[in-house]
């Protein structure tokens, strides 16, 4: 199945271009997206019209709209999916990849792809086995492109041999396949995160909170999510976009947090990244409160909130493998983290100094400090999307080894 899965699909001109209508068909059906490119030859044997119908998404021809570009550039285009699939691929487009010509929408993004791209040829059996096109299909090969076809048989030409497209169910099975081959460290694995304020009411207008953005959580959620792990965030009132892929819970308050979190047990990882209020008020008023005039101010009595990363690492039944904390200290940042690490009972810290000078909350970067049982190991600062990953890729490493 490919629930939840995306392909770029670029079809090229050739004759074999109308049985991507059924292609597009047979992805959506089982529960997989498609975007589509279509070269400009590619035009001339289906229309956009009848694609968009089938896919129901917009398709994509030309490198220069001004449009296009500002809805999703095409860098983006060629890595928002999981897969590229070139099909029909012809002997042109073959011949343009494997010399990373980039002269039109679809060669541009199959240069500026980080996904995996499988291509399906079709063409006259005369030029499938000209010398050129088998150079080609070698270096493309070497390149890491994956192959699906071509079947031989009767072609459209009237000749027969090698360079018939492989049919559409045929492809559709290829597609499943390097899917899953494509399918990260942490694909199986449940990966819960915690992010952003968490906003503590005074009375129904008024709340305590923090500077905390969410964008370290957040990110973490999405680099989860590109390692093939399931993601739950439960997320704090922030103001970021949703992460692709990922269940958020929106919750308020810290007692919130907790239950959203244990409701979720059991998982493999947890992230508790959001900054938590670690106290409340008493009780909140049920009106908003008044200004008397009088010059008294209100007794705010506070209580202390529960402590969700020691309730996570203590949990008597469901303790995920591997609990990870994050520490916002303005001094003493390693000690305190150290400090922290023991007292939680949990298996690594993330620790950042948000002191001020620092533009960590709120701010696009980040440089923290990775704090184990065993040692401090120091980060350079980065963007927080790269703390995400290189955070990701050593969880995944660690968890693979408990
Ligand atoms: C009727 C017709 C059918 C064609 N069928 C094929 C084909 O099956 N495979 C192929 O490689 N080229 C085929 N071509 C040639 C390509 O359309 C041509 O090389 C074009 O430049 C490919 O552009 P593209 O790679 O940007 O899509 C065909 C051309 C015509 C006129």
């Amino acid at each position: 199945m490919l629930t939840g899965k995306k392909i770029l699909l670029i079809i090229s001109g050739g004759i074999a271009a109308y049985k991507c209508l059924e292609l597009i068909r047979l992805i959506k059906k089982q529960g997989g997206s498609v975007q589509v490119i279509l070269t400009k030859a590619g035009e001339k044997f289906v229309t956009p019209l009848s694609v968009a119908s089938l896919s129901g998404e917009k398709v994509f021809t030309d490198l220069f709209n001004l449009t296009d570009e500002t809805e999703i550039g095409h860098i983006e285009l060629s890595r928002a999916a999981d897969l590229v699939v070139v099909a029909p691929a012809s002997a042109d487009i073959m011949a343009r990849m494997a010399n990373g010509i980039a002269s039109d929408l679809a060669t541009t993004a199959l240069l500026a792809t980080d996904k995996p791209v499988l291509v399906a040829p079709a063409m006259n059996v005369r030029m499938w086995e000209h010398a050129a096109t088998q150079r080609n299909i070698e270096t493309l090969k070497s390149d890491g492109i994956l192959f699906v076809g071509p079947d031989e048989g009767d072609m459209a030409c009237g000749e027969f041999g090698p360079g018939r497209m492989s049919e559409p169910a045929e492809i559709l099975a290829v597609i499943n396949e390097s899917l899953s081959e494509a399918a990260g460290p942490l694909d199986g694995k449940t990966v819960l995160i915690t992010a952003g304020p968490t906003h503590e009411p005074i009375d129904p207008v008024r709340y305590i909170a923090n500077r905390s953005s969410g964008k370290q959580g957040y990110a973490l959620a999405q680099a989860a999510y590109d390692l093939g792990a399931r993601v739950i965030l439960v997320s704090g009132p922030v103001n970021l976009p949703l992460p692709e892929g990922v269940e958020v819970l929106p919750v308020e308050t810290a007692s919130d947090m907790l239950s959203a979190c244990l409701e979720e047990l059991p998982v493999d990882i947890a992230i508790c990244a959001a900054a938590v209020a670690d106290w409340r008020v008493e009780t909140p008023a049920n009106e908003k409160m008044k200004k008397q005039g009088t010059g008294d101010v209100p007794d705010l009595s506070l209580r202390q909130n529960p402590d969700i990363l020691h309730t996570i690492a203590n949990h008597q039944t469901a303790r995920p493998k591997l609990v990870i904390g994050f520490a916002a200290e303005t001094q003493d940042v390693i000690e305190n983290a150290q400090q922290k690490l023991k007292s939680k009972g949990c298996d690594l810290i993330v620790a950042n100094n948000v002191g001020s000078g620092s533009d960590v909350m709120g701010g696009a970067k980040n440089t923290v400090h990775i704090v184990s049982h065993e040692t401090v190991k120091d980060w350079p600062e980065m963007p927080k999307r790269q703390v995400a990953n290189q955070l990701m890729a050593l969880l995944a490493e660690q968890l693979e080894s408990k």
